[in-house]
């Protein structure tokens, strides 16, 4: 991946995720920033990255970093929770001066919220085994059961543009079943994808059950870190590209987001 396809692009806030699920984030991004310019790609050449190895991931996101950087990017926005535990640590010592946002499951929110003391946090298996993770855990859910369920399948059918399928419904189901054994009154979206199919999870775990996404969070502090000139006028600059398909990003961004003319574009493998 190389920035020799530089296009004139201004100053922006550049996102990625493994594939369309950061789109939850840049919708999050559009709504308190809607005058800045957002660059936003998405990996889905190679999506899941939640099956992926530690090196892999690393190598990844410092290759998109360069991308976004050399299209404009001045404030990075990691909307992946994989990427983030596996790589975010390998960004900021690459680039130590530019501001570095990434995304974790809101375990601290959820402890906040809870009224029993279970909380559920469904997530990649790359997230939920990793060492960032259960520092999560330790450092807000001390003495708090906390039941985390890693959910491999649920990303490749929703960058498939599946949101409501049988089969994926029978998947959230299964996923959601030890949370509602262990009587969880909390659970967590530990996944950027995950919100396109919240609808599914509020079936699968019953209206009593709080659900936490962290997406408006990260908009927060993407603002706070984002030193460029933040007009308030709606319609800054937007920009998708995608390692994947075109055709399904433009779909995907139109019928989940209302995206309708947003240009999108190849990033080159
Ligand atoms: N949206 C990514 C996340 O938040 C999904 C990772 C994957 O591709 O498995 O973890």
């Amino acid at each position: 991946m190389t920035d020799e396809s530089r296009t004139e692009f201004p100053p922006s806030i550049g996102v990625f995720d493994s594939g369309l699920g950061g789109l939850s984030v840049l919708r999050a991004l559009r709504e308190q920033l809607p005058g800045v310019p957002l660059l936003y790609l998405a990996d889905s050449a190679h999506a899941p990255y939640g099956e992926r190895s530690t090196e892999f991931l690393t190598e990844r996101s410092l290759a998109i970093g360069q991308y976004l950087m050399g299209q404009g990017a001045r404030l990075l926005v990691v909307a992946c929770n994989t990427a983030t535990t596996q790589a975010v640590a390998a960004l900021r010592a690459r680039w130590p001066e530019l501001p570095i946002v990434g995304v974790e499951p809101g375990v601290k929110p959820a402890a906040a919220a809870t009224r029993n003391g279970r909380i559920g946090v469904l997530a990649t298996t790359a997230t939920v085994r990793s060492e960032r993770f259960k520092h999560l855990v330790s450092s807000y859910a001390a003495g708090l059961q906390v039941v985390a369920q890693a959910c491999p399948g649920l990303v490749e059918r929703i960058e498939q543009g599946d949101l409501n399928s049988p089969a994926l419904r029978e998947l959230v189901q299964g996923y959601c079943q030890p949370l509602r054994r262990a009587e969880v009154d909390t659970v967590v979206l530990g996944c950027t994808h995950y919100p396109f199919i919240r609808p599914l999870f509020e079936q699968a775990l019953g209206s009593q059950v709080l659900i936490v996404d962290t997406e408006a969070a990260i908009a927060r502090q993407a603002a706070r870190r984002w030193s460029g000139p933040a007009p308030e006028t709606p319609g800054g600059p937007l920009r998708l590209c995608t390692t994947g398909s075109v055709e399904l990003m433009a779909r995907f961004a139109a019928t989940c987001l209302g995206w309708h003319d947003v240009p999108v574009t190849l990033a080159p493998p």
